[in-house]
């Protein structure tokens, strides 16, 4: 595998992809704290985070750490150069000498592909405006591979389909995957349509309602609204609070199917599912970690 940054799921075939869901389960004792493992011993990872993040970046830091290696965290931006006015490929650069890989999550969308250009070492995109978020879909991938099936998977991606980079990523593997695709969002949080036009070229996808596939589904991938990303309060008021899994809608499921959810969550899902076999989301936030070791080891190695 010749991986040199990760920035869009696009960078990965197929092939690449299934490597690295293998690769995850050998790293999964690891993760666990069942096995030792120092395969990155020497190794320094910085954190550079310009948004709000709690899973991603710790989880970056436990793998790297279970295997050895170090990490260092960007300060608040309030705290650093930034507020200075440094400009992104400064930071990049300078950092890029300091370490030996560089996770970025920053507010725009090209912002990970634009540092990879002025880094001269390994970039990982931790989520770039509404673009990607390959590292979240590796680990969705995945908890669907151990909690459900990728084959003929039957999935509904549920909630803000306009703006969720989570959604954006994974759908692009569903994709190669040929799964089935039911997008259920409110008219105004739609799938943009160029990735629309793009996903039907490939593989089987339709709008629906929930309560039409919630028996036929295997997978109910349910996200927040995105409300940092609105233009206005007032167009985000407006869809707020307009969808909820709960244990009504659930009656209907079939007892296979699983709940997976980024996180954070809001008011989407209702806490009285935590209890169910249908949610995986808590399992799935610890599959980031064995995930993103995959990743790191790819990375470093070499
Ligand atoms: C997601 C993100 O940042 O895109 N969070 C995450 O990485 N698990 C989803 C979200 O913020 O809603």
């Amino acid at each position: 595998m010749k991986l040199k940054h990760l920035i869009s799921i696009d960078d990965l075939k197929k092939d690449e992809i299934i490597y690295l869901l293998e690769l995850a389960e050998e790293f999964l004792p690891v993760a666990e704290g069942k096995k030792i493992r120092k395969d990155l011993e020497g190794n320094l990872l910085a954190n550079l985070f310009f948004e709000p993040s709690t899973r991603t970046r710790m989880s970056f830091e436990v793998a790297m750490k279970r295997l050895g290696g170090n990490v260092v965290n960007m300060t608040a931006q309030e705290a650093s150069s930034i507020a200075k006015g440094e400009t992104l490929a400064d930071t990049i650069k300078v950092v890029s000498k300091y370490v030996d890989v560089i996770v970025l999550r920053h507010p725009l969308e090209g912002a990970a592909r634009f540092a990879a250009e002025h880094s001269d070492v390994p970039v990982i995109n931790a989520g770039d405006g509404a673009g990607q978020h390959p590292t979240q879909t590796l680990l969705d991938l995945y908890t669907i591979k151990k909690e459900s099936k990728l084959d003929r998977l039957k999935i509904a991606l549920v909630g803000d389909l306009k703006y969720s980079r989570t959604v954006h990523s994974l759908i692009k593997a569903l994709a190669l995957f040929k799964s089935e695709i039911f997008l259920v969002s409110p008219q105004s949080l739609n799938l943009p349509e160029e990735i629309l036009e793009e996903i039907e070229r490939k593989t089987k996808i339709e709008k629906a309602e929930l309560e039409d596939i919630i028996d036929y589904v295997d997978v109910l991938y349910v996200t927040r609204i995105q409300k940092e990303r609105f233009p206005d309060e007032e167009e985000y008021l407006k869809v707020a609070g307009s969808y909820k899994i709960d244990l009504n809608i659930l009656k209907k499921a079939k007892s296979s199917t699983i709940i997976m959810h980024p996180l954070p969550r809001v008011d989407e899902i209702d806490i009285s599912v935590d209890k169910t076999h249908y949610a995986k989301y808590f399992q799935q936030a610890f599959y980031g970690v064995p995930v993103r070791m995959a990743i790191l080891y790819e990375l470093l190695r070499r």
